[in-house]
């Protein structure tokens, strides 16, 4: 399989059941993404694929060959860190820090969702109501992505000042 990883092309051999989640982890030593709950309900193991959100563990490598990924490890260049985790940093975005690279990768998919105008839940409730988006938009599209310290109010104001 070949994919382009954090901007490198890399080709790997690996089993044709392997998850996304594996293949990152085990076969090519891209350990920030975690595995939490192994079956999409935690949001741990969040990457980017050109530039869209999805849980690792849901993915079979073998859909995603030829695609962008991106994960924790490529969010930094030329030795500085991306904004929004110099926000989490700022904020006390996390705790232990578990759920961090999966957040970091979830938040910058969701603001490209935002650009692209794709509605969330609570989108569509504040847009009848008329209401302009605020921290709860935020928070519910960010929902995916557990926390199992509590620090969403340090997550929400890191996300609020990088990139909303
Ligand atoms: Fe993929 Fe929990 S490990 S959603």
């Amino acid at each position: 399989m070949r994919f382009t990883i954090n901007g490198e092309d890399i080709d790997v051999k690996a089993d044709i059941r392997t998850s996304l989640l594996d293949l990152l982890r085990n076969n090519l030593g891209f350990t920030g993404t975690k595995k939490g709950c192994d079956q999409g309900a935690c949001g741990a193991c969040t990457v980017l694929v050109d530039g869209e959100r999805i849980n690792s563990c849901l993915a079979l490598a073998v859909q995603y060959q030829g695609r962008s990924i991106t994960t924790v490890e490529g969010l930094a260049s030329n030795g500085n860190l991306h904004p929004l985790q110099q926000a989490f940093i700022e904020h006390e975005g996390f705790q232990c820090g578990y759920c961090t690279p999966g957040q970091l990768c979830s938040a910058i998919g969701m603001m490209g969702e935002v650009n692209r105008n794709v509605p969330s839940v609570v989108t569509k409730q504040l847009m009848a109501a008329s209401v302009a988006l605020d921290e709860i938009e935020l928070r519910e599209r960010m929902s995916g992505n557990l926390c199992r310290c509590g620090a969403y109010n340090g997550i929400v104001d890191a996300i609020s000042q990088a990139l909303v």
